[in-house]
């Protein structure tokens, strides 16, 4: 009998787990709660939300899953590791407290201030009076950020001072996001290219994948409003592997170092959040998660096992394990919903899939999408990324646009210029 594999989770990021999880011999079955229809291609899907721990224990529990592997944040920082461990069942991520370093973002400064990880300089208030004292003193640009999760917004980057005061009476005086506007930090304005660098690690080694990049803005040239992620490729030529073992000596490792002075061992995927300026990379934000959609450019090129790169870090032999990757580009276009991520309309039939399913080297990864009577209809914002692999960045994505051409809804809006900073560096 081979392994039972459990993913918790329900985005495009989920679905490229799963689909390369399903390619480990090693794996017989998959299941997904609560799952899309993506992921019902590789196996059942059980409606349980991803916030319910303790059902998705109860599940994992009943069908005897070897590793449940959990997509996103809410459920790490709700402790589901911790209760899974509990309860003797092997789940991959890390615990409520390693999980505090995406859901406070003061814990993580003070991790990082701790060990002297290259990070913009910050101060923490709770008071709005002090806040906006500092504010005067120090001037715009400021970022100012809410402590803890707020679903990808709690973040304000603020050129005018107007813009910085509005941030802090939002989170200190009306608490927006709840409890996690207690507590803010006011940092430094980085100036720079953004990277995202996402390792393994076990707690004690460290496994870096390779570089890559999203794409957050709404509109072509980074404009308009933030959204859950429109685009990505990988590997970014902003951080080359030569820098890897920069990342990973300077950012990783202390901050792996200062959560054990705490008593806190840190298991699963690490993500630096980072920018790339005159002086090197700095830490914008940790997640302790895979990123949506960095994830659907970087295991395309994953050749190794994922199953068994995830199996040695939760059985802590990852010093066993060296990932070998494809030379080449990719890249993933998501296809939205005209209007995400302000409302939109759902229930759209989708047409075309069948013309990709057999293209070398073109993935689908579903992410809000349904069946409706046996037809695929939209369900989400963001309704599917389009992947494709190729020599460098430009037939990367020339191959993802010509893919793209299959697919058909109303209302179907995606953006043009996935990759132009890779593109711009070569040009
Ligand atoms: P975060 O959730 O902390 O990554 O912040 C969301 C976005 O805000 C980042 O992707 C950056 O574009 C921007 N950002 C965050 N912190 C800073 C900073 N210190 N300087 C400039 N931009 C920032
Ligand atoms: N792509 C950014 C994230 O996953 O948070």
């Amino acid at each position: 009998m081979g392994d039972k594999v459990l993913i918790v989770g329900s985005g495009g990021r989920e679905h490229c787990l799963g689909w390369k999880i399903a390619q480990s011999p090693r794996v017989e079955k998959i299941i997904s709660a609560p799952g899309n229809a993506g992921l019902s291609w590789l196996g059942e899907c059980v409606p349980i939300k991803a916030n319910d721990i303790e059902a998705l224990a109860d599940l994992a529990d009943k069908e005897r899953v070897d590793i449940t592997i959990v997509g996103p944040e809410q459920p790490l920082a709700d402790g589901i590791v911790d209760l899974f461990q509990d309860r003797g069942l092997p789940i991959f991520g890390p615990t409520r407290r390693a999980a505090m370093l995406e859901a406070s973002k003061v814990f993580a400064k003070e991790i990082m201030s701790k060990k002297g990880v290259p990070t913009a300089e910050y101060r923490v208030f709770s008071d709005y009076d002090k806040a906006i004292e500092y504010i005067n003193e120090r001037g715009t640009p400021l970022v100012i950020k809410a402590d803890g999760l707020a679903a990808g917004k709690g973040v304000t980057v603020a050129i005018e001072e107007e813009k910085a005061y509005y941030a802090v009476e939002a989170n200190l005086k009306q608490k927006v996001f709840g409890s996690s506007s207690d507590k803010i930090v006011i940092e430094e304005y980085l100036c720079g290219e953004e990277v995202s660098m996402i390792a393994f690690t076990d707690g004690e080694t460290i496994v870096p994948m390779i570089s890559s990049q999203d794409y957050k803005r709404v509109y072509d040239g980074d404009e308009g409003p933030n959204t859950g992620g429109m685009g990505s490729y990988a590997p970014a030529p902003i951080l080359p592997t030569e820098y890897t073992d920069f990342v990973v000596d300077k950012i990783f490792r202390p901050t792996l170092e200062g959560l054990k002075e705490e008593g806190v061992e840190y298991r699963g995927v690490l993500y630096g959040g980072l920018v790339v300026g005159f002086d090197g990379p700095r830490v914008l934000e940790f997640n302790v998660r895979f990123g949506d959609p960095e994830t659907q450019s970087l295991l395309p090129l994953m050749k190794s096992d994922l199953y068994e790169v995830i199996r040695a870090t939760v059985e802590g032999r990852l010093s066993e394990i060296e990932i070998e990757w494809d030379e080449r580009s990719a890249m993933c276009v998501v296809l939205a919903s005209g209007g995400y991520p302000g409302q939109y309309a759902t229930g759209m039939d989708i047409k075309g899939l069948e013309n990709l399913l057999n293209q070398k080297d073109v993935y689908v990864y579903i992410a809000g999408a349904k069946y409706n009577n046996g037809d695929l209809v939209t369900s989400g914002g963001r309704v599917m990324g389009i992947t494709a692999v190729d020599t460098d960045v430009f037939k990367a994505k020339e191959r993802v646009y010509n893919a793209i051409k299959n697919i058909h809804f109303d209302g179907i809006y995606f953006r043009k210029d996935i990759g132009y900073k890779a593109i711009e560096r070569y040009l």
